[in-house]
């Protein structure tokens, strides 16, 4: 084991890291998810419900998730076998692992079909169609787009491409090179597009609807979607970050880098928010309208501006990267574990993994069109797999990790790892572990299944 141990890759630099975990916790969540579910959880209440989720419950997770990885030094399911030996608990925490591998490949499967929405924007938007559109027009065209099948299938088909050729180059070589870059613009382009979005006349309206709270609007429904998309945004509770923090030197502060990283995160999220919603309003859209939001209301923007199909062509290859990065992340312990246990070449594992993932996804796909009747529990395959997904299986999978590091872990090693001193900062990271973390998410769940 030792030997695997220290053969394992690590990044280049504490630098590296952030970028990459960066790039995997900003993406389609950010950008496409947050917006459209606080639209439709009614606004402000969900935005704070989610800010206090990020705080008490997913940064905490962060910090444990990425010390577990650190200290096992392997995919996640290795890692937590190794690390419950080491603490003489079951070796049944392996299955934390397995239900993060599970949970990325089916948060990929429909990642992928979105991601293709962006990818296909990038083409579209240039199109004459765009110039001076109005929200009816947007809606229209969005609803043809989502319609087709065929549209449908083969953009996932290419964005499900692009992540295999990314994850089959490894570690050092795709990941890194693809975050370093990219995130710093994509950021740029938020402020643009926020800047844009402050003289069109709605922005007033926009910010209330973020930022005020009215608390007799939120649904136990919308505090499970804010909860399980403060987990889906930070990308926890399914391993990447375990297999990010399985590859971070252990000199490196793993709670400093994990605030910076759930900080960028969050003002990416609220960017965005902050670049829709006086949109929505200025040109009488529906807050509520779902999964179509973004992609309904930016190519407005994009159509007045001066040379808009440049910047909303440009905005669409940065939100194609931003899911890239993310849609690694979400592979990567599938394809860890293949490597490690099957002794696939790294080649091998991404191929066998995107192509299982391929397939499952083509049913989200068509869940917009020919099967948008097929229903269970009331939901389309891409809703189920989302709710499954993002408000059971993260949420459940982020519990396990807290639980773990608080619980099962011995205290010598958590605070050795951590490294933070002797101040109030570990004693506060350990309430917030074991009761806080936990305690919080059995609450939510409560609520949300009327328990409560
Ligand atoms: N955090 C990513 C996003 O916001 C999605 C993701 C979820 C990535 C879970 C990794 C793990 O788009």
């Amino acid at each position: 084991m030792t030997d695997q141990r220290l053969l394992h890759a690590q990044w280049s630099s504490r630098t590296a890291f952030i970028l990459a975990a960066s790039g995997s916790a900003i993406g389609l969540g950010n950008i496409w998810k947050f917006p459209y579910l606080a639209g439709e959880f009614g606004g402000g209440a969900f935005v704070v419900t989610y800010l206090l989720c990020v705080a008490l419950i997913g940064v905490p997770i962060m910090i444990a998730e990425t010390l577990l990885g650190r200290r096992g030094r392997q995919s996640p399911i290795n890692t937590m076998l190794t690390l419950a030996e080491e603490a003489k608990a079951s070796p049944y925490w392996r299955y934390t692992g397995w239900l993060g591998v599970a949970a990325g490949f089916l948060i990929l499967s429909y990642y992928s079909v979105i991601a293709g929405w962006a990818m296909a924007y990038i083409f579209k938007i240039n199109s004459a169609l765009f110039v001076n559109i109005d929200a009816e027009q947007t809606g229209r065209f969005f609803e043809a787009f989502k319609s087709s099948p065929e549209f449908q299938s083969i953009w996932h088909t290419l964005f499900m491409i692009a992540t295999v050729a990314i994850v089959s180059r490894g570690v050092s070589g795709g990941l890194e090179r693809a975050s370093r870059y990219l995130m710093p613009a994509l950021f740029a382009m938020l402020v643009a597009l926020d800047v844009y979005a402050m003289n069109s006349g709605g922005f007033g309206r926009g910010f209330a609807f973020l930022f005020y709270p009215d608390f007799d609007k939120l649904t136990g429904e919308g505090v499970l979607a804010a909860m399980g998309q403060a987990f889906f945004s930070l990308g926890l509770g399914m391993g990447s970050i375990m297999v990010y923090g399985s590859y971070l030197p252990s000199h490196v502060s793993i709670a400093r880098s994990s605030l910076f990283v759930a900080s960028a995160d969050t003002v990416v999220a609220l960017m965005a928010g902050l670049a829709i919603f006086p949109l929505v309003f200025a040109h009488g859209l529906e807050p509520g309208m779902g999964p179509g939001l973004i992609f309904q209301t930016l190519p407005i923007a994009f159509g007045q501006m001066p040379a808009g199909w440049l910047f909303g062509m440009v905005f669409f290859v940065l939100v194609f990267f931003a899911a890239i990065t993310s849609a690694v992340a979400l592979i990567e312990p599938a394809v860890a574990w293949l490597s490690e246990n099957l002794g696939l070449s790294r080649k091998q594992a991404s191929l066998y993994a995107g192509a299982a993932c391929w397939f499952i996804g083509l049913g989200s796909a068509f869940s917009f069109n020919i099967w948008s009747e097929v229903k269970l529990f009331g939901k389309t395959v891409f809703e189920l797999v989302d709710f499954l997904t993002a408000n059971l299986m993260l949420p459940l999978g982020g519990v396990l990790v807290a639980l773990f590091a608080g619980w099962v872990m011995k205290r010598e090693i958590s605070e050795a790892e951590l490294e933070l001193g002797e101040g109030r900062a570990y004693p506060a990271w350990r309430v917030l572990i074991r009761y806080v973390a936990p305690l919080g998410v059995l609450m939510v769940f409560l609520d949300a299944f009327g328990v409560l």
